[in-house]
């Protein structure tokens, strides 16, 4: 992601200058230490190139891009407890590494620290901000809450898949975005394209962590491998090997993903499944079509098309990633 350097470089420098009180250490410990062990930060610089686009001061949206920083962070920690997992970027979860009731409470005061960055902004700004972010804030909960649902369920729909993981994920890319296009001043009409521009690419971005979680490398990845398929995600891998399995191939899919075990043996068995139906393929010809889709609206957006450069050349690193 080399290109993209100065920017993270630039979202951790603006961490750095706000740091948090040291007492209680234990409440403020976890959040250093989940922001400084290696997160990519595509949505904070998602901000600063959505202002960017639009002529608008970088600086100036330097802090609201933290508040998405955090309110990622934040919703990382809640995740990692929701979905047992114990590695996240090569490292140790908050709930693995200061228990349960630490990652809670320190989530819950990241979050709220979130919206403390969006404080300096004049009060129109202010209030447009702050009501993109809180309904964002709000769907994310909502994907959060489906995709834990569908645990339990073997019958989701690829229409509701998709509209879990835009909830959960991708209307915070979007929401970045727009954030950085408001305070550049952008009309809302342009904001709104930026908007499902980030949305599309989102459904993407989703799509291709699902397929690392499964053919991914831990030494890339940092998280569990496989972590999705022994808590029974209804990811698309799964969408996509339900639809195209015979009889025999379906009755064994399902009772992997009936029973909750940690045999290593349902890892084997579903991605053997999984790579005999081809479901790999298919799913990088779906992150191609979101990712064309978003490119779609991206045209659209009325500014000099040198000024869109940086997003078109990031929307492909996104998808080609690796990690
Ligand atoms: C992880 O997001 C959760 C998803 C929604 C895919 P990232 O892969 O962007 O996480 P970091 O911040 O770079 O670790
Ligand atoms: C995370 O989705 C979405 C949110 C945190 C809101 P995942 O559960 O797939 O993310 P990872 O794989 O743990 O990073
Ligand atoms: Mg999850
Ligand atoms: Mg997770
Ligand atoms: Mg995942």
């Amino acid at each position: 992601m080399h290109s993209f350097d100065k920017f993270h470089e630039l979202v951790s420098k603006t961490i750095n200058e706000n740091p948090f009180s040291n007492s209680p250490e234990e409440l403020y410990e976890p959040m250093d230490y989940i922001l400084n062990i290696g997160g990519k930060r595509i949505r904070p610089i998602l901000t600063l190139l959505g202002t960017d686009l639009f002529g608008g001061e970088i600086k100036e949206s330097l802090k609201p891009s933290l508040a998405i920083e955090f309110f990622h962070n934040f919703s990382l920690m809640h995740d990692d407890i929701m979905d047992n997992a114990s590695l996240r970027r090569s490292k140790m979860t908050v709930h693995e590494k200061y228990g349960v009731n630490t990652a809670i409470l320190s989530g819950d005061a990241m979050l709220v620290r979130a919206y403390q960055f969006l404080e300096d902004l004049e009060p129109v700004l202010f209030k447009r901000c702050t009501q993109l972010f809180s309904q964002t804030a709000i769907e994310v909960c909502e994907g959060q809450q489906f995709d834990v649902n569908y645990e339990t369920r073997l019958n989701v729909t690829y229409e509701e898949y998709i509209n879990m993981i835009s909830l959960k994920t991708s209307v915070l890319l979007g929401a970045a975005l727009k954030l950085g296009a408001i305070i550049a001043g952008a009309k809302e009409e342009e904001a709104d394209k930026l908007y499902q521009y980030g949305l599309n690419l989102g459904i993407a971005y989703q799509l291709k962590d699902d397929y690392l979680d499964v053919f991914g490398s831990l030494e890339h990845l940092g998280k569990k491998h496989a972590g999705d398929i022994f808590e029974n995600k209804k990811t698309i891998l799964y969408i996509s090997a339900l639809e195209a399995a015979n009889e025999e191939q379906k009755e064994e899919l399902l009772y992997w993903y009936n029973s909750n075990t940690d045999n290593i043996d349902k890892i084997y068995a579903v991605e053997k499944l999984f790579r005999k139906l081809n479901v790999n393929k298919k799913l990088s010809m779906l992150i191609r079509e979101f990712t064309n889709k978003a490119h779609k609206f991206l045209d659209e957006i009325d500014v000099p098309e040198e000024r869109k450069v940086h997003l078109r050349e990031l929307s492909e690193v996104l998808i080609d990633r690796q990690g």
